[in-house]
C-alpha cells in the first residue's frame, strides 16, 4: 500500500489562484457550482448534486488521500478565498509512476485560464512530491474546453481510447493525453 499523499495544509499559490484539500466549509459553493448541468455532464459528479453527494465526495477523496491514491483539491481565489473549481488527482498508480488529472471550473469563472493555471500547477507539484513520472487526462473526443486545457497546458495527445471509461452508466471514448516529467515549460 502506497503512503498518505501529503499536499501542504496552507495549499499552493501562483498569486493567481490558490489549490488547497477541500474543507466541510466548502460544501455550499461545491454543491451551487456542481448544478452546472455541463460539470456532470463530462464529470463522474452525479446528475442530482446536493450536501450528501458532496459530503460523501469529501469523505471519498479524504479516504483515498490517506491510501494515497486520490488527491481532492479546490482551486480558490487567494484573496478572498471564493470557490473558483476544483482539480485533483483521480487516480494515482505508484508502481507504474503514473496518475490522471481531473477538473472542473465554476461556469462564471470559466473562460480566464484557470483550468489551464491549476493543471500546470498542480503537475508542476506532483513532479516535485511523487513518485509519478508521467501524468495523464483523459476528455471525452467532444469535450472541445477540456482538450485545450490539456493542450494549452503541455500535454501532448496520444489518440483516442475507445469504449475506456463508463460514466452514468455509458460506455465512453477517452481523448488521451499526457505530461512527462521533464515537460511541463
Ligand atoms: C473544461 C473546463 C474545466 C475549462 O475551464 P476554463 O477555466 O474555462 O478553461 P481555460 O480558461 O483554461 O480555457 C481553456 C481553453 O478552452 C477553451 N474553451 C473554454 N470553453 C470552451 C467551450 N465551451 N468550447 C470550446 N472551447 C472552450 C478556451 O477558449 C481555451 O482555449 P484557447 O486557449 O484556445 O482560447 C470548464 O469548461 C468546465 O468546468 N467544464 C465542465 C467540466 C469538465 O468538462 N471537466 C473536464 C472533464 S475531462
Amino acid at each position: 500500500m502506497a503512503g498518505e499523499i501529503e499536499f501542504p495544509v496552507e495549499g499552493i499559490s501562483d498569486g493567481e489562484i490558490a489549490i488547497r484539500i477541500h474543507a466541510s466549509s466548502d460544501i455550499p459553493a461545491i454543491v451551487a457550482a456542481c448544478q452546472d448541468p455541463e460539470i456532470p455532464r463530462w464529470t463522474r459528479v452525479p446528475d442530482h448534486y446536493e450536501e450528501t453527494e458532496a459530503r460523501g465526495w469529501l469523505e471519498q477523496e479524504s479516504l483515498g488521500r490517506s491510501l494515497g491514491e486520490l488527491l481532492g483539491l479546490v482551486v480558490v481565489d487567494p484573496v478572498d478565498g471564493r470557490l473558483l473549481g476544483s482539480v485533483g488527482i483521480v487516480h494515482l498508480d505508484p508502481q507504474e509512476g503514473r496518475c490522471e488529472l481531473g477538473y472542473w471550473v465554476a461556469r462564471e469563472a470559466r473562460g480566464r485560464g484557470l483550468a489551464t493555471r491549476a493543471v500546470r500547477m498542480l503537475s508542476a507539484w506532483i513532479f516535485d512530491n511523487l513518485s509519478a513520472d508521467r501524468i495523464e487526462i483523459h476528455a471525452e473526443p467532444d469535450n472541445t474546453a477540456s482538450r485545450r486545457v490539456a493542450e494549452r497546458a503541455g500535454f501532448t495527445f496520444e489518440g483516442v481510447l475507445r469504449s475506456y471509461f463508463v460514466n452514468k452508466g455509458v460506455r465512453r471514448d477517452a481523448a488521451t493525453y499526457s505530461l512527462l516529467r521533464g515537460e511541463l515549460r
